[in-house]
C-alpha cells in the first residue's frame, strides 16, 4: 500500500469541519480539523488527531485546555485560513471569537463549541490522538454544516437550513 492509496481510501469519508483553538495572548493558536469525533457519554468525551508539529498541539500540551468550533457552510474561507502555517495575530483580530473557560476563544459565528480540558493523549505514529472532557458547549447559530470529502469543500444542499 503507497501512500497515495492512503490517501485516496481515506478521502472517501465525508466529515464535516471544525476549529481547535489553544493558548491565550502571544501563544494562541488554531488549526482546521476534520478528524473530530465524539467518544463517550459519560463521561462526555470527544476526540481529534493532531498532527505532533502544528502548533496548536503544542498550544494544548502547555496548557491542557483547548475549544472545537464547528464551522457552517459559511465559513470556508476561515477553514481555508486556519490550515495555513504561520502566525495568526491578525486572524484572530478579523474573526469574530468569545472567549470560553480559561480565555481560550471560540469562534462566535460557528454552528456551536465545545469547552474541553485534555482527558488523555495517546501517541499515534506522526499524529497524537488528543481526547477532550467538555465542560461547556453550546449551540451558536443555525445554519448548514460545511462538509469535507475527496479533499475539498461542499456545502450540503439537500439539508434543510437548521
Ligand atoms: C479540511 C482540513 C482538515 C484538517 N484536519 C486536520 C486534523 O484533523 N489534524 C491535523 O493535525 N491537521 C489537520 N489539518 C491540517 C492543519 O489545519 C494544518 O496543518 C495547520 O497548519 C496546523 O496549524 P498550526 O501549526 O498553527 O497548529 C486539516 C486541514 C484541512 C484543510
Amino acid at each position: 500500500m503507497d501512500t497515495q492509496s492512503f490517501r485516496q481510501t481515506l478521502a472517501q469519508f465525508a466529515t464535516g469541519v471544525t476549529v481547535v483553538i489553544s493558548g491565550t495572548g502571544d501563544l494562541i493558536h488554531g488549526m482546521t480539523v476534520n478528524s473530530f469525533t465524539s467518544v463517550s457519554l459519560v463521561p462526555p468525551l470527544i476526540l481529534f488527531c493532531a498532527e505532533n508539529r502544528a502548533d496548536t498541539f503544542q498550544a494544548i500540551l502547555a496548557v491542557r485546555r483547548f475549544t472545537v468550533s464547528i464551522l457552517s457552510d459559511q465559513q470556508e474561507e476561515l477553514s481555508r485560513r486556519f490550515a495555513l502555517i504561520g502566525p495568526q495575530h491578525e486572524l484572530f483580530q478579523q474573526t469574530p471569537c468569545q472567549s470560553g473557560i480559561a480565555a481560550i476563544p471560540y469562534l462566535s459565528e460557528s454552528l456551536a463549541y465545545l469547552d474541553c480540558a485534555v482527558y488523555d493523549i495517546v501517541a499515534a505514529g506522526d499524529h497524537h490522538i488528543v481526547v477532550g472532557q467538555v465542560d461547556q458547549l453550546a449551540l451558536l447559530k443555525s445554519g448548514r454544516p460545511l462538509l469535507y470529502y475527496q479533499s475539498d469543500y461542499y456545502r450540503p444542499v439537500s439539508l434543510p437550513p437548521d
